[in-house]
């Protein structure tokens, strides 16, 4: 049996599938793998590790239906047709949980950074602009007892709202599809429409998954019900948002900040206007980027490889309607 996989993971989740007899093809080139080279790298195996954000459509699966199992390494399947793949029988695997700490700590670090414009103060010493002590200048605002409104309360939201809880004492609000017990328990959180999260929160921070619902929902529009005061964090996906509309209104002072780990599109050009505003922060996409949460992201993407090989399920399944 023999696995593709688009970019190299870690080498505890090589070692697991080698272990397994299992061949594994690695893309090494300096460029990612375009969806032609994809397909053709895809001819001769039987199963596809994704580590990057190829499209996995109908025209894929066109030329790739013999494939006996796919493993995202990321939690976030938006690029995977996953009713296609059902159609066919194809299971589809992910890697929820690992990277649920890491990458609330990156939301929560973004917030913190963009509270006290921490990114442009470094910019400014970097520049020789770092003169004297003004009593006025360079003023950020305070997070204690403040409103979190979190967008999608799964996982990883869970993780953000107790950072928040358990540094800040913040009161927790948050839009969901369902409610989060364990966060109405635990955190006294509580569930409310999206005008209300809008209205109601100093912080909004994005943690739902990109679908048709959610791309561009916060625009314009919803930055204006927003708080001037607040602060809009996404480390989910950058279409969730619009970003000329967030620039626009972080010009005219509709919000105080914004705090991106995703962009759209990725990579940001350097150019853009948000890199140079004082009270934004944006990372290049390394929500899960720790040796920790990787390594655990590379073994769950082998534990589910070698199950779907051996015709077992997946042990982190995202269409499991392919086993009715
Ligand atoms: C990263 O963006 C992921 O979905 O895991």
């Amino acid at each position: 049996m023999k696995v593709f996989i688009s970019r190299e993971i870690p080498d505890i989740g090589v070692r697991m599938l080698n272990n397994k007899g299992i061949e594994t093809v690695v893309w090494n080139q300096e460029k990612l793998i375009s969806d032609v080279e994809l397909i053709e790298q895809l001819k001769n195996v039987d199963a596809f590790i994704s580590t990057a954000s190829n499209k996995i459509n109908k025209d894929f699966f066109y030329s790739c239906s013999h494939l006996k199992v796919i493993a995202q390494f990321a939690v976030g399947y938006d690029n995977i047709d996953i009713s296609e793949a059902t159609k066919l029988k194809i299971p589809i695997g992910n890697t929820p949980d690992v990277l649920s700490d890491a990458t609330a700590d990156v939301a929560f670090m973004l917030m913190l950074n963009v509270s006290r414009k921490a990114f442009y103060m470094h910019k400014k010493i970097i520049k020789g602009e770092w003169d004297f002590f003004r009593p006025t200048g360079n003023l950020g605002i305070e997070l204690k007892n403040k409103t979190l409104g979190v967008f999608g309360l799964g996982r990883i939201g869970m993780e953000m709202a107790r950072r928040c809880k358990g540094a800040y004492n913040m009161n927790i609000i948050y839009y969901n599809r369902s409610h989060n017990l364990i966060a109405e328990r635990e955190l006294s959180a509580r569930k409310v429409d999206f005008e209300e999260l809008l209205k109601n929160s100093d912080i909004i921070s994005v943690h739902s998954a990109l679908t048709e619902q959610t791309r561009n929902k916060f625009d314009l529009a919803t930055f204006k019900l927003m708080k001037k005061n607040s602060i809009f964090i996404n480390t989910a996906r950058g279409a969730i948002h619009n970003e000329n509309d967030l620039i626009q209104a972080l010009n005219d002072k509709i919000i105080w900040g914004a705090g991106l780990d995703v962009t759209n599109p990725e990579p940001m050009q350097p150019d853009n206007i948000l890199l140079s505003m004082s009270n934004v922060a944006v990372l290049p996409h390394i929500g899960s980027a720790t040796e920790e949460a990787r390594n655990n992201m590379a073994i769950i993407c082998a534990e589910n490889i070698i199950a779907g090989l051996s015709n077992k399920k997946l042990p982190y399944i995202v269409n499991p309607e392919v086993y009715i």
